[in-house]
């Protein structure tokens, strides 16, 4: 607000939406993400939720609720403002699909330590006896955040042993919140801004659980508001569906899974070790799979006039299949369904014909030979088969209409693999059908409304 009695004075004033103020030289910037300010400057301060700030040429102030002057840190941003241009890429979904290697090897630079075969992970503020305590996680988030939990459960439950829950934070906010004693509450949010997201980690607190964030916006509202958390520094992410945040949450989940485990006794050192040496070893293996571009361009031109698809997958494929086909129907508007692989014979089977195409995760792990006989019924019933599998598995062409292969990985650690090629495909799609990548029709990047 500026007044008409004193048009020096800006007055601005944080409600529902995230607010901070640009720090430059000789000015000031007020807007809703940093990413608006950076070209101007570094140094910025966030607003908390009820904060009004009154902004003059002799500097700025800032007041809580209850009208007192308070005291907000001016926050670093450490983003390269290069992540904001486009570069040589049509679009910044391309970018960021491409910016993986280096997204992951961030998300894992200077938290993994060889000798003991664990991940040193300091903000996330848990002491041994918290990470002894619990007896329960409940993992929330929404969209693409969503699919990154559900291949959590998968890794939590493997390396700590510890149940584990997956809830869309706008359904379990409005449930009754039991109170368990033990219970750690994980926020996975690219924005730090989501507000179902942010409602839920609220309600677990009420519940007296413990919270802990992990968000890709450095100073976001869920970072605050988190107990401690895990950054993803995976940079801005500018196209609207999520592509590099996804890798990286499921390399924090990792390192929060190899972290709890070590800790809790559940994984071994030479297991520990095994782990890391694996980690070390992913940005190049997803490198490695971008080498399938040209595949996948392909591929889109052939499948881009499709109406239907179905992607299917199993264990921590089957979110992949999910994160696929909401990847597909977002940016090119075609119908798309993730299902687990072996539910498709209770129901979606009746959808298989000729048009349509399936896209099946088969990558090699305990479930490779059941995959492969859903396959078959796909197969028997004149469905396409696209077949993202792993390089020196067996030959599928009796199968599979085309196999895309990506390097071999330890299975835990392979939906961050598999989703690249799912990525690339959305991707080429929606460029093939002539649709706005960046922008798709009715979708926010960060959705701060619930
Ligand atoms: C899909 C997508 C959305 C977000 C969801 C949660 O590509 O981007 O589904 O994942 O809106 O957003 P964050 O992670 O910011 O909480």
């Amino acid at each position: 607000m500026i007044s008409d009695a004193d048009p020096q004075k800006i007055v601005v004033a944080r409600r529902g939406s995230p607010l901070l103020i640009g720090v430059g030289v000789g000015e000031y910037l007020v807007a809703s993400d940093a990413s608006a300010v950076l070209a101007h400057t570094r140094s910025v301060v966030y607003l908390d939720e009820g904060d009004v700030a009154v902004l003059t040429p002799e500097g700025y102030r800032v007041l809580g609720r209850d009208a007192r002057p308070q005291d907000r840190l001016v926050d670093d941003l450490d983003w390269d403002l290069d992540t904001l241009a486009l570069g040589s890429h049509a679009h910044f979904m391309l970018k960021e699909i491409c910016e993986q290697p280096e997204t992951v090897g961030h998300t894992l630079r200077g938290r993994l330590v060889g000798v003991d075969g664990t991940a040193r992970l300091n903000g996330l503020n848990l002491s041994p006896g918290h990470c002894a305590r619990i007896r329960r996680i409940v993992i929330v988030g929404c969209g693409t955040s969503w699919h990154a939990g559900l291949v959590g459960r998968c890794i939590l439950e493997e390396l700590t042993g510890i149940p584990v829950e997956v809830e869309y934070a706008s359904e379990y906010r409005y449930r009754r919140q039991l109170r368990v004693p033990g219970t750690l509450t994980v926020a996975i949010s690219q924005s730090g801004e989501t507000a179902d997201t942010l409602e839920a980690i609220r309600a677990a607190r009420a519940a007296g659980s413990m919270v802990v964030g992990l968000v890709n916006v450095v100073g976001s509202t869920i970072a605050r508001e988190a107990d401690g958390g895990i950054y993803l520094h995976a940079g801005p992410e500018i196209g609207v569906a999520s592509t590099k945040a996804f890798t990286s949450q499921i390399v924090a989940l990792l390192l929060l899974g190899l972290h709890l485990g070590r800790r809790r006794e559940q994984l071994d050192v030479e297991d520990g070790q095994r782990l890391v040496a694996a980690l070390r070893s992913l940005p190049d293996l997803v490198a490695r799979t971008l080498q399938l571009e040209p595949q996948l361009r392909e591929l889109a031109r052939q499948y881009a006039d499709a109406r239907n698809a179905l992607y299917l997958g199993r264990g921590v494929n089957f979110p992949v299949a999910l994160e696929g086909a909401l990847k597909l129907k977002e940016i090119s508007y075609i119908h798309a369904e993730g299902y687990p692989a072996a539910e498709m014979k209770h129901g979606p089977i009746a959808l298989i014909d000729e048009h349509m195409p399936v896209v099946f995760l088969a990558p090699k792990d305990q479930v490779y030979a059941k995959t492969l006989s859903n396959m078959q019924e796909v197969k028997a019933r004149g469905g396409h088969i696209i077949a993202i599998t792993t390089e020196g598995n067996g030959d599928l062409r009796h199968l599979a209409d085309h196999e895309v292969r990506v390097p071999a990985c330890p299975p835990l650690l392979s939906a961050v693999l598999t989703v690249i090629p799912l990525q690339l495909l959305a991707y080429h799609i929606a460029v093939q059908r002539g649709c706005d990548v960046d922008r798709p029709r009715n979708l926010a990047k960060s959705v701060t409304v619930e």
